[in-house]
């Protein structure tokens, strides 16, 4: 084999791959370093081709393979390049030049929503959830030292040694407090570039006595955080449910005794961002999400087909309609594909509440929503934990889950 050359893959399968110029490459899909002899050139060069892997005979497959390290937070302190179970195939990577800014995502400001400008808020909110799927709100009434103290308490939770983290550890998602690393490790082929910690956090005094105990006044402040933006969360539903033209109680009512639970995410530093993600693209599963990030960019929404960063705004809340809502709305609101991309230089915190439905809800297109035949039901019934299960276990994957639950055109 002469360098260039294609070469015939050992485990019988294609590869998408790239070598700088040397002998050792690794390999999209490998699980192990891959040593192999033909040379090509670095991600997203014009020249870069799809080689086919060998692996020489004797050669020493875990010679580049990752430190054994669980969380992703302790691997990127001794990593100088991204270990390959961690590496995108080719047509699946985030290419973060071309990448757009959302100036356009609507800024709404709650302040006038108890007030006599309600109605206009009401319908800026509607067309928001129609046209966008995400938003961002001001003067939400969550105070700046709450939101602060939220952050720093989950900065200080990843910094707390190896050991006491890893006592919250699992990777089972029914568990209603963990914390784990990827997105589901059962599941997935190639792993993220995040840890997260999930908490279920309503009602508050079911969960909060389990949830981590250090730092020390990390019960104290994420139950303040939490309570306040459930309170956001009932306030947006209102609203959102008077936009769809349904009783302002309508939303709330139908979803039962709900469920909050929220993800503290952490994205270290990673070595070469544009071979793997902190999240790849994916909608959320729940009703609504009020997500908080820190000042680090790294969250993208898919806009008419391209990629388009939303970045931290101070003081704002971002919205996004999630899975069970477009469900609900009988498909007038849109859950919108997104994702977390990482960078070489800064950690990055985000932490999303999810709102969901009561796991025994039904969730069906609102009655009023649905027109024969002019507006028929799309989706069928389902409970919400149906959904959910099915959520977990197939993972992140950009065919929406919705599609398993919507009805077949008549
Ligand atoms: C999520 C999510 C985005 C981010 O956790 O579901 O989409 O910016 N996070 O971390
Ligand atoms: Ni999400």
């Amino acid at each position: 084999m002469s360098d260039g050359d294609v070469s015939e893959c050992v485990r019988n399968d294609d590869v998408s791959c790239w070598v700088s110029n040397g002998d050792i490459g690794r390999c999209g899909l490998g699980k192990g370093e891959i040593i192999y002899k033909s040379r090509g050139t670095p991600p997203g060069s014009p020249t870069e081709k799809t080689c086919r892997c060998v692996v020489p005979s004797g050669s020493n497959m875990n010679a580049l393979a990752s430190p054994n390290k669980v969380l992703v937070t302790d691997l990127a302190s001794v990593v100088k390049s991204v270990p390959s179970n961690f590496i995108r195939p080719i047509s699946d990577r985030p290419n973060l030049t071309p990448v757009l800014r959302a100036s356009s995502i609507p800024l709404i400001d709650l302040q006038g929503l108890d007030g006599p400008h309600h109605s206009s808020l009401v319908q800026h909110i509607g067309e928001a959830c129609k046209s966008d799927g995400f938003f961002l709100v001001k003067n939400h009434g969550i105070p700046e030292n709450v939101v602060n103290n939220m952050l720093r308490v989950a900065r200080e939770f990843f910094r707390l040694p190896e050991s006491e983290r890893l006592k919250d550890y699992s990777d089972d998602p029914s568990k209603a407090i963990r914390l784990s690393t990827s997105f589901n490790i059962k599941t997935e082929k190639v792993a993220n570039w995040r840890d997260f910690l999930r908490l279920h956090c309503y009602p508050l005094e079911d969960y909060v006595n389990e949830w981590p105990a250090f730092p020390p006044d990390f019960r104290k402040e994420v139950a303040e955080y939490c309570t306040r933006v459930r309170r956001l969360a009932l306030r947006l539903l209102e609203a959102i449910s008077e936009s769809l033209g349904l009783d302002s109680g309508y939303i709330n009512k139908s979803v039962g005794e709900h469920g909050q639970h929220m993800a503290l995410n952490y994205y270290p530093p990673c070595p070469e961002p544009d071979l793997t993600y902190g999240l790849p693209g994916h909608t959320d599963h729940n009703l609504i999400t009020i997500l908080l990030q820190d000042d680090v960019p790294g969250l993208q929404i898919l806009r008419n087909g391209q990629w388009t960063a939303i970045n931290p705004i101070p003081n704002t809340f971002i919205v996004n309609i999630g899975d069970q809502m477009q469900v609900l709305s009988n498909d007038r609101y849109k859950s919108v594909i997104h994702r977390a991309v990482v960078n070489c230089s800064k950690e990055r915190i985000s932490i999303p509440t999810f709102y969901c439905p009561a796991p025994q809800s039904l969730i069906a297109p609102a009655p009023e929503l649905v027109d024969h035949p002019h507006k028929p039901a799309l989706y069928t019934k389902f409970t919400y934990n149906e959904y959910y299960r099915e959520f977990w276990n197939r993972g992140l994957t950009t065919n929406n889950c919705l599609d398993l639950f919507r009805l077949a055109p008549t």
